[in-house]
């Protein structure tokens, strides 16, 4: 009976082990990363576009923008072009110093969103 005790113990010990290295992986800690988010694809409509409709429409989106975003409508091609042109896009998702971070109110992007939208305007920031 003893014996059988610490068998069990230590087979608990074993299992413990054994999901905490399964949970170490970033795959298990980050589920929603890899798949997600691959900074190396930055079409407009499939890559980009989905992180600002994500993240910046509620304010920025032609319907809001005068009520919430300070009449900036990123849905607007030739606007969101300005102000990836400005460097103001960029630098407020960065919270870089001189410009009003973004998202307003909100969590900073991840660091993939924000490497993707880098390699887009590295890319020429096409909006096709
Ligand atoms: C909750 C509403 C809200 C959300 C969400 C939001 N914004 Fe804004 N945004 C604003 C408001 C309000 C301003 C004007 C801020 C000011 O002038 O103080 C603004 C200003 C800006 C500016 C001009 C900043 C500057 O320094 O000139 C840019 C660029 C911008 N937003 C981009 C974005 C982007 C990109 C996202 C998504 C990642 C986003 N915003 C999400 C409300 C929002």
């Amino acid at each position: 009976m003893k014996k059988e005790l610490k068998i069990s113990v230590f087979a608990c010990m074993l299992m413990l082990l054994y999901s905490g290295c399964y949970f170490d992986n970033a795959e298990n800690l980050y589920p929603d990363l890899p798949g997600d988010c691959d900074p190396t694809q930055v079409a407009y409509q499939t890559n980009i576009k989905p992180i600002i409709q994500q993240t910046c429409y509620t304010c920025h989106n032609s319907a809001n923008a005068t009520a919430l975003g300070s009449g900036i409508d990123l849905e607007n091609k030739t606007t969101l072009g300005q102000y990836v042109n400005s460097g103001a896009f960029l630098g407020s998702i960065e919270h870089s110093p001189g410009y009003v971070p973004m998202p307003d109110g909100g969590g900073k992007l991840t660091d993939c969103q924000i490497e993707t939208i880098k390699n887009w305007i590295n890319d020429g920031a096409s909006t096709n």
